[in-house]
């Protein structure tokens, strides 16, 4: 079968950038307990940029890359799985070793595709996994939309429900929101019912994030950005209840005044920085920075199953025809234009015209 990982090559962390490489592996079989998933399409995250940068820990470059995809379950270990599953269009879990802790991790987590710890990445032609690591997908969803929704609605997930604990009738701030995750928390916000406000660096994302129900947003690229926040802040609550972040930097000094006494910021991720300051200002106010990462089992399965519930329908920005062509969404990916996922079809009966 045909599978896409990475080619090392020289170069330092942050300069190098590993080309992409088209490779023959034997096709997966099934042991007890496993279901073999032929993948329909794979979805690209910021890690797999991270990995090609060599930015991100324990690569492999044995294994395929890739953590979201969706599939067709084809071939089973028993008959008892066969009646439950053959034949279903199922998501893959995209992380192993967290089953339902909402701590964090019970054992060593490990997230899928690229790096050391699981074989196998979305980005190959068959998956044999256990049959706990599949969901069926949202019958609502077309198999790019599906594609689109394992790793980074599952990190929006807990970002906003978990961490955040947001609720109806709140503000909640989401930064950058032409990005995958933060797309995510914006309908999972609005589907709970609360106000989102969002930033972005492109007044036309701002408008595509108020088509999908944001009440309004700032540049971050403007100085003034969280005075701007202020003004559009309803006067009947004229503060944030949470603010979910993936940039890092100066996300508490810019926002800490905006929030109510005890309010939180989520840090999901830190595009900009890796450092956040965080000024005594905020201590002050009782704030509260919450890490979040990726989620548990129990969370991924909770996630898909709001999303079948609500009819939530992840964005996707582009969809690739063919493993051949991969570098386009990571070109996409790496000049930050897209709004919303990155999907490539790894095979045409993904592509719901040829259906
Ligand atoms: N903790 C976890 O488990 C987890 C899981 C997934 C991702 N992440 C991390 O979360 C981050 C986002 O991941 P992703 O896959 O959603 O990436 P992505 O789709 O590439 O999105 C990145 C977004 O960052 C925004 N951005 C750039 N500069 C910004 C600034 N100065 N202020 C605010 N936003 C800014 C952009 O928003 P606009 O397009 O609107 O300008 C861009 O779309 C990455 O750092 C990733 O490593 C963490």
């Amino acid at each position: 079968m045909k599978a896409l990982s990475i080619e090392r090559v020289d170069g330092k962390p942050g300069q190098v950038y590993y080309p992409l490489k088209q490779v023959d592996l034997p096709k997966p079989t099934v042991k007890p307990g496993e279901v073999l998933v032929r993948i329909l399409a794979a979805a690209l995250n910021h890690r797999e940029v991270f990995i090609r940068q060599s930015l991100y820990p324990g690569i492999n470059f044995e294994t395929p890359l890739g953590a979201d995809g969706v599939g067709i379950v084809v071939e089973t270990a028993s008959p008892d799985l066969d009646k439950a599953w053959k034949g279903k269009r199922v998501l893959l879990t995209p992380g192993r070793g967290w089953q339902d802790s909402e701590d964090g991790p019970e054992g060593k987590y490990t997230v899928v595709g690229g790096t050391v710890g699981v074989s196998h990445g979305t980005f190959q032609e068959y998956v044999a996994l256990p049959a706990a690591e599949i969901e069926e997908a949202p019958a609502h969803l077309s198999v790019p939309e599906a594609a689109a929704l394992p790793l980074a609605g599952l990190t929006a997930w807990r970002a906003t429900f978990t961490k955040g604990r947001v609720a109806a009738g709140q503000n909640v701030l989401i930064t950058g929101i032409g990005g995958g995750v933060a797309l995510f928390a914006l309908q999972f916000a609005v589907a709970a019912g609360a106000t989102v406000f969002v930033t972005s660096g492109s007044e036309e994302k701002l408008t595509k994030a108020k088509e999908l129900g944001a009440a309004d947003g700032a540049i971050y690229k403007k100085e003034d950005w969280s005075k701007q926040l202020r003004g559009l802040l309803p006067k009947s609550r004229p503060y944030l209840d949470v603010v979910i972040d993936g940039a890092g930097a100066d996300i508490v000094l810019q926002t800490y005044s905006l929030l109510k006494l005890g309010g939180a910021v989520v840090s999901y991720g830190m595009t900009v920085n890796p450092k956040v300051v965080f000024p005594m200002q905020a201590v002050l106010k009782n704030i509260e920075l919450r890490g979040s990462t990726m989620g548990s089992r129990r969370e991924f399965g909770a996630m898909v199953q709001f999303v079948a519930a609500k009819g939530v329908k992840p964005v996707v920005s582009m969809v690739v025809p063919g493993m051949d062509r991969a570098d386009e969404a990571f070109e996409a990916m790496r000049r930050g234009t897209q709004f919303g996922k990155l999907v490539v079809l790894l095979d045409e009966r993904g592509d719901s015209s040829k259906l």
